[in-house]
């Protein structure tokens, strides 16, 4: 089949190459003319494991080509993903100005029947609001084309992108016509081979809401596990015991329920706050996604509030090593990231920090206020260990995995004398970090 992919950042790079991947013809398109040149020369926007050889295989295979150009690539598509952002807005609804853009866009040069496809995570009733945007355009052409729009949330996680994109768990297809569901399940017989009830068709406003509830439900057992942890602080109980006490229920599971400091991304904080405002707009209060929210926001603080329980409300003269920018590990994405949270507290406070990430520098480099860079109170560091050079204090705060067995002998000869550990992500075993000669704090133990 011939696609078009629309946006190419995490989710549209990732769709468009897969099916690429897959043998289909597909064209990303992206507002961003940078981002199109680099994509042009084999320079990827994001870091994503395993993208960039599958990206350069397709394009030199050519089934894969990128565009700034909507209406070009729409010459030879039948199907139209939408895959831009769709950020919060000023009271944390989600913004669809970027969606509603490319749909009328499509619906100013429509000329044959297309399946347009909401893959961006988009508020309950946002279909409708495509379907009514395209029709407006058409309208005034005076033309009448046939379209379906379908929603087909997409589940993927930065870092295992591919890999949730290859072989999902499972598929969600919100579509009203017999024609767009047989064009879907086409689309995506090679990623159901195993199984076929992984495609799940459904109605389009259930597609919609599924994604928002899909992250909400997560976001939630982070949330629940992070008071647990907070309660556990107070209660002389490790936390990591009852995780483990708890996880072992199979009614239960393990994943998602590490207690740490706080969830970030692109995903979970904007979804949650969009799901709160759409009950808003119901008439509805939210109790326990009200609750989700406001812990995930303290938690943030958890590090810093342990900080200055340790040193006093004053940290000038202080200096801080911290392992970890992006939001989590296998990302360069820093959106919402905990590790800002606690840069902008330990600066306040008038700490000095040494960051390291393994992939997020160039990343914070852009992102993270320059007055920072210039005033000389956050330094970015080439290696891991370089953070550490004459730091107080430790602060872990993404669990990448270099930063699971590192050496503490040379990081003790590294630190200032009485060195601390603020573990954000329960990585070490207190025993044995005190045994080597560090004060350790880590979350809920
Ligand atoms: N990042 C994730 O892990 C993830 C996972 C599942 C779902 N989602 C959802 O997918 C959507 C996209 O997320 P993302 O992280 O890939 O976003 P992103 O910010 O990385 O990329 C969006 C891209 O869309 C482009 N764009 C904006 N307006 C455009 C237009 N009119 N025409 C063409 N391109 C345009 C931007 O330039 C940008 O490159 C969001 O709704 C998000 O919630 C994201």
């Amino acid at each position: 089949m011939n696609l078009t992919v629309v946006g190419t950042g995490y989710v549209g790079l990732v769709t468009g190459t897969c099916f690429a991947e897959m043998g289909h013809r597909v064209t990303c398109v992206d507002v961003d003319s940078r981002k199109i040149e680099n994509l042009k020369n084999g320079v990827l926007p994001i870091y994503e494991p395993g993208l960039d050889a599958m990206v350069a295989n397709n394009v030199r295979e050519k089934r894969l080509d990128f565009t700034t150009s909507l209406p070009e690539a729409m010459e030879h598509s039948d199907v139209y993903f939408i895959a831009v952002g769709t950020p919060p807005g000023e009271d944390g609804s989600a913004d669809l100005q970027y969606v509603l853009a490319v749909a009328r866009t499509i619906g100013q040069h429509l000329d044959r029947y297309a399946v347009v496809v909401d893959k961006s995570t988009v508020p309950v009733g946002t279909a409708e609001r495509v379907r009514a945007t395209i029709m407006e355009e058409l309208q005034k052409r005076g033309r009448e084309v046939e379209f379906d729009v379908v929603s087909n949330p997409e589940f993927l996680k930065e870092g295992a992108a591919i890999n949730d994109f290859m072989k999902p768990d499972r598929i969600v297809v919100g579509a009203e016509s017999e024609r767009s569901i047989d064009i879907m399940r086409e689309l995506y017989a090679d990623f159901t081979r195993r199984s076929h009830e992984r495609l799940l068709v459904m109605g389009v406003r259930d597609a919609e809401m599924t994604k928002y509830v899909a992250n909400a439900m997560l976001a939630t057992k982070i949330s629940f596990m992070n008071e647990v942890a907070n309660l556990c602080d107070r209660m002389q109980v490790d936390v990591e015991n009852v995780r483990v006490g708890i996880g072992s229920d199979s009614r239960i599971g393990y994943s998602f329920i590490y207690p740490g400091c706080g969830y970030g991304g692109s995903c979970f904080p904007k979804d949650v706050k969009a799901l709160i405002r759409m009950a808003a707009a119901h008439d509805f209060y939210p109790r326990v996604m009200e609750a989700v929210e406001a812990r995930n926001d303290e938690q943030k603080g958890y590090l810093f509030g342990k900080i200055t329980a340790h040193y006093g409300p004053q940290l000038s003269g202080r200096t801080f090593g911290l392992w970890g920018l992006a939001f989590k590990p296998g990302t360069d994405d820093m959106r919402e990231a905990p590790s800002k949270v606690l840069l902008q507290q330990l600066i306040v406070a008038g700490a000095k920090v040494r960051a390291y990430d393994p992939v997020a520098m160039e990343v914070a480099r852009a992102e993270l206020p320059a007055e920072w860079f210039e005033q000389g109170h956050l330094t970015l560091v080439n290696h891991q260990y370089d953070a550490l050079e004459g730091a107080d204090a430790l602060a872990l705060v993404t669990e990448w995995k270099p930063f699971r067995h590192p050496d503490f002998d040379a990081m003790r000869r590294l630190m200032s004398p009485d060195p601390v550990i603020f573990d954000g992500r329960n990585q070490y075993h207190p025993e044995s970090i005190t045994a080597d000669g560090f004060i350790y704090y880590g979350v809920g133990r």
